[in-house]
């Protein structure tokens, strides 16, 4: 199967048999009762290399046409900075074609269903459905924050060595409440959990609950990021409104 192309026809049936091949019913009850304890579950294995290489090909070629340098502090999220270069969905859904297949593979879809313990489903809004976030500079950083819908898959699609930054800290259980966001009484009130991701991994995670950011960069080194965001059945229920997005994003 390595030696398969992979083709935005094709995709689904290489994740669902290997998907198959990796993930039996333990793999699936332990990595579920992980992530909805952490927030975070690291799934390395969910994807093929062959899927993994198409999509950092892609997300590489969109980079050079798309990306806009943002430096902005957000209110919603206490004023936590955003210093990045970022790729919009609109440009993504334009001259993407493995990410919006990846995304939309039932196969994907169904492993996540069972990782998070229910369903999983599409992000009803298509500026949030994907986003690439490519820090560069010393002192990038994706400041503390929460999202707007429960899921994403996280595909780094290149990180630099850890001790010059860009780990994920992550504070689970947390509510987002965007008139008091109190960023800083969730950091002094609880532990912060620090996963270090390396080029090639993948996490799943829970976003609308868990308070997250990534250390700043204390170099110039490339951090380069593929967010796919899903939803619960909730948040179709929930007014979702999306003010940090449009600042970050066109
Ligand atoms: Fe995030």
């Amino acid at each position: 199967m390595s030696s398969t192309q992979v083709t935005p026809e094709n995709i689904d049936s290489i994740l669902a048999e290997h998907i198959s091949e990796v993930f039996d019913d333990e793999r699936f009850r332990r990595d579920s009762q992980k992530f909805r304890r952490e927030g975070y579950i690291k799934v390395r294995e969910l994807v093929p290399d062959a899927v993994f290489e198409g999509l950092q090909k892609e997300v590489r070629d969109i980079i050079a046409q798309h990306e806009k340098r943002i430096d902005v502090h957000l209110p919603e999220t206490s004023n936590s900075p955003r210093y990045m270069s970022t790729v919009s969905a609109s440009a993504i859904i334009k001259d993407g074609s493995l990410i919006p297949a990846v995304y939309n593979s039932s196969a994907l879809r169904d492993a996540l269903s069972r990782l998070a313990a229910e369903a999983v489903i599409d992000c009803s809004w298509d500026g949030e459905k994907y986003a690439i976030l490519h820090q560069h500079k010393k002192g990038d950083t994706h400041g503390w924050h929460w999202g707007d819908f429960s899921y994403a898959i996280v595909w780094i699609i290149e990180a630099p060595d850890l001790k010059y930054g860009g780990a994920l800290q992550c504070i689970p259980h947390t509510d987002w409440d965007k008139s008091d966001p109190r960023v800083m009484d969730y950091i002094l009130e609880n532990p912060i959990r620090t996963y270090g991701n390396v080029t090639r991994d993948l996490y799943f995670f829970r976003t609308d609950t868990t308070l997250h950011r990534t250390i700043p960069l204390s170099e110039d080194k490339t951090r380069i990021i593929l967010n796919t965001t899903f939803a619960a059945e909730r948040d179709l229920k929930k007014n979702v409104t999306h003010e940090t997005m449009g600042a970050m994003f066109d």
